[in-house]
């Protein structure tokens, strides 16, 4: 037994959690990267340091998320609302999958990571768009950890997109009288992923903030969320550790009832 409770330096109890290799680890992961800005501007660097900094960080948080038995990594890259940043800042974050892909494809298909872009890829810059696609193309074999970004995405459109599909095909005599669940999320960007795969089973968001910014908001409907104060460069394969330790001291009972703890949530 790992996980266990210890007294810290104010002499309060708190959980230590530790990751613990004999249980499962969380098979899908998505991550909030926040907090690229704030960890430039306290080295009084421009904020594209930080951006710079987040996306070297995606390589070793990946590797390790591969080496714990992860299946499903999905970063929220550039949200549908990132484009009211300034211009600048703007280029600079579609210039990086660019800049990413084209230094780490060949080591992520050494790792056997097989690359997934979900998002409104069609109204990326083209250079972005090409640097995508390629990505998706060259690991496509593989059958490791998918690596899915989430790029120019942003949940409410998502579930707009999915709703106006649904109505077109109920329009064209395709569609069920209801439609259920499954059927819903088959409509929804993160179904490429599968169906026992599609819902993360832990969100962490890094930088402090307590918020899901429009982020898979119907499949993180039963995730478990772990919020770090570090900023996201900062963000270490022990951090990434820590929070699937906190997970697997979770009891998730999917609004049912299971071991000893009695309640609906
Ligand atoms: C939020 O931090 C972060 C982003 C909007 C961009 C995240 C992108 C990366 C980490 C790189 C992704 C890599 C690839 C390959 C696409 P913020 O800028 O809002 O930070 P702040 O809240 O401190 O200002």
């Amino acid at each position: 037994m790992l996980n266990f409770l210890k007294k810290n330096s104010d002499n309060q109890e708190k959980t230590e959690r530790c990751f613990d290799s004999s249980k499962p680890v969380a098979d899908h992961i998505a991550v909030i990267m926040d907090g690229n800005g704030r960890w430039a501007q306290k080295r009084m660097l421009p904020r594209i340091a930080g951006h710079k900094e987040g996306m070297n960080n995606v390589k070793v948080i990946t590797k390790h998320a591969s080496k714990l038995g992860v299946k499903v990594l999905t970063l929220y890259a550039f949200s549908t609302e990132n484009w009211k940043r300034p211009t600048d800042e703007v280029n600079f974050l579609m210039k990086l999958p660019v800049d990413f892909f084209d230094v780490f494809v060949p080591e992520l298909i050494e790792e056997n990571v097989r690359v997934n872009v979900m998002g409104y890829k069609e109204f990326l810059p083209a250079h972005t768009q090409k640097a995508v696609e390629n990505a998706m193309e060259q690991t496509k074999e593989n059958t490791g950890l998918i690596l899915n970004f989430a790029l120019n995405y942003g949940s409410r459109a998502e579930i707009l997109t999915a709703v106006n599909d649904i109505v077109a095909l109920a329009k064209s005599g395709d569609l069920p009288d209801e439609v259920d669940e499954k059927t819903f999320s088959s409509h929804l960007m993160t179904a490429s992923l599968g169906e026992a795969l599609q819902d993360p089973d832990l969100l962490i968001r890094t930088s402090g903030e307590e918020r899901i910014s429009n982020f898979l908001l119907w499949q993180i409907a039963y995730s478990e969320l772990f919020f770090t104060d570090k900023y996201w460069p900062d963000f270490t394969t022990t951090d990434l550790e820590e929070a699937i330790g906190s997970y697997q001291l979770r009891n998730r009972r999917f609004g049912g009832l299971k071991d000893t703890t009695e309640g609906d949530a």
